[in-house]
């Protein structure tokens, strides 16, 4: 397709391709001296922060990939008046709290605080987590008290053959959608113009301040998995395919919950094993629409159950693959550290802070209502409402992986079991948690420069 002519070197790098290192920190922050911060910003911390030339340019980009965005309260803080176009971001992800399902006494107190002093967010990313300490420092120094920590994650990769994969054991990253004009529309990627993620670009149909353009909202979420429970649900609830040993029945069960298998091989092309090499193919990985011939999608589940993760979050030819608009680019990292035997041993998490684990989640997208808000709350969150043609009879059930019940209680998900999909599966708990975020903007480098600055 025809160039759009982004400004790669305007773009933060982590926006449309990731910072994709082993570390990330996630350091949320508050402007104490609004006036030092907006004369060190432009003059000491944006030579630190990272554009997607930078990102895409491995031989010769810094060790350590930094960016930064802001909170509603943040933007105040420097006294930009502006309206961003975007009601979610400005009224904070607290006051979304309930629309989204969530609980908020399982909110970390640090994205509750009644003086919500969270006015920022840098994203500091490297394979080393010295390089992270040392360039934190060197940004510290330069603002000299300006800002202070409120809050802080380190993400990272988990080890050896575990990399890229998050805590239940699933391969993650592997589908994002296309941008029309900058990427390489991959066999069954969905393909968005570069305004359903970036303010300002062609396919963003609200009005803005021209500052903001190239610039994208980022919605960051802490959430916790229960990895010993979900374990364990799986055994207990093992499928019954006849030629699956307990172990493969159980394995079964969980690659229908998430749409894949642990190797990313999705489940629509290879339903009853797991293939790594498919996994591991590009050209294959992300192509299927969940349409078989001889198979009525409308009713089918027997490849991909309906309430499955990933046909929750992309429905692809359930919603005839004209669905353009509700597309997120995905850049989160698992935190925590891995399970402990205690904790295997007793198929329960601890409840241990510093043992907790989860997905910091990050979302970008040119309007949170039609990005992450939409696709939790309005597909994974809802059980009845088909997010797809009218033509389907069946309900979809909750996504049993994100779905959020807001009344907490047990929960029954249909579809899982291919030999019956009548079936009920009753989930007694959630095995993911939310513990909370904000809603920030990631601003390009020349509304860094130009009007956060002074
Ligand atoms: C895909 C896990 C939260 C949206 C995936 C995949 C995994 C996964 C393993 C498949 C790999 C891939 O296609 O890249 C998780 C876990 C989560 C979580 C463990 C929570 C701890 C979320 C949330 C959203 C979301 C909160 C949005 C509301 C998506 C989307 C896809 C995806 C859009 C790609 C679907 C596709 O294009 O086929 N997730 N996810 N995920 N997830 Fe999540």
């Amino acid at each position: 397709s025809a160039s759009v002519g982004l400004n790669l070197t305007n773009i933060q790098g982590d926006i449309l391709i990731g910072m994709k290192k082993n570390k990330e920190l996630f350091f949320f922050f508050s402007i104490v001296d609004p006036t030092s911060f907006k004369a060190q910003l432009g003059a000491d911390i944006l030579p630190f922060i990272t554009s997607t030339t930078q990102v895409l340019d491995v031989s010769t980009q810094p060790e350590t990939l930094v960016n930064i965005a802001f909170s509603q309260k943040g933007l105040t803080e420097l006294g930009i008046t502006d309206n961003l176009g975007d009601t979610l971001f400005a009224a904070g992800q607290l006051n979304d709290a309930s629309n989204l399902g969530d609980t908020t006494s399982d909110w970390v107190s640090e994205f509750i605080d009644p003086n919500n002093l969270l006015h920022g967010v840098l994203l500091l990313a490297s394979d080393a987590t010295d390089n992270i300490n040392s360039t934190l420092s060197q940004i510290q120094n330069a603002l000299n008290g300006s800002i202070s920590e409120v809050y802080s994650i380190q993400g990272q990769a988990r080890p050896g053959d575990q990399q890229g994969h998050e805590h239940f054991g699933f391969m993650d990253g592997i589908s994002n959608p296309a941008i029309a004009g900058f990427s390489t529309q991959l066999p069954g990627q969905a393909l968005v113009a570069p305004g359903i993620i970036l303010v300002g670009e062609g396919g963003d149909g609200t009005a803005r301040p021209s500052w903001a353009t190239d610039g994208s909202f980022l919605a960051f979420r802490q959430l916790e998995q229960r990895v010993p429970e979900f374990t364990k649900f799986l055994i207990d609830n093992a499928l019954s395919e006849p030629n699956l040993t307990a172990d493969q029945n159980a394995e079964l069960l969980g690659a229908r919950m998430m749409g894949r298998w642990k190797s990313g091989a999705p489940i629509d092309l290879t339903p009853l094993a797991d293939d790594p090499v498919l996994a591991a193919d590009p050209q294959q990985n992300n192509n299927f629409n969940y349409s078989h011939p001889g198979f009525n999608i409308t009713t089918d589940q027997s490849h991909c159950p309906f309430s499955a993760h990933v046909r929750k979050t992309n429905p692809r030819l359930d919603l005839n693959n004209a669905n353009f608009t509700n597309h997120i680019i995905r850049a989160g990292i698992p935190y925590g550290p891995e399970v402990t035997d205690a904790e295997a041993a007793s198929n329960t998490s601890s409840t241990d802070p510093s043992l907790e684990r989860g997905l910091a989640f990050v979302a970008y997208q040119s309007s949170i209502g039609t990005g992450f808000a939409f696709l939790q709350q309005k597909w994974a969150n809802n059980a009845n409402d088909k997010n797809c043609a009218s033509s389907y009879s069946l309900p979809q059930g909750q996504d049993p992986i994100i779905g959020i019940a807001p009344e907490d209680g047990p929960r029954s998900v249909g579809g899982l079991d291919p030999l019956d999909p009548t079936r009920d599966i009753t989930m007694n708990q959630d095995f993911v948690i939310s513990r909370g975020g904000e809603y920030f903007f990631s601003p390009s480098l020349s509304a860094i420069q130009n009007t956060l600055s002074a």
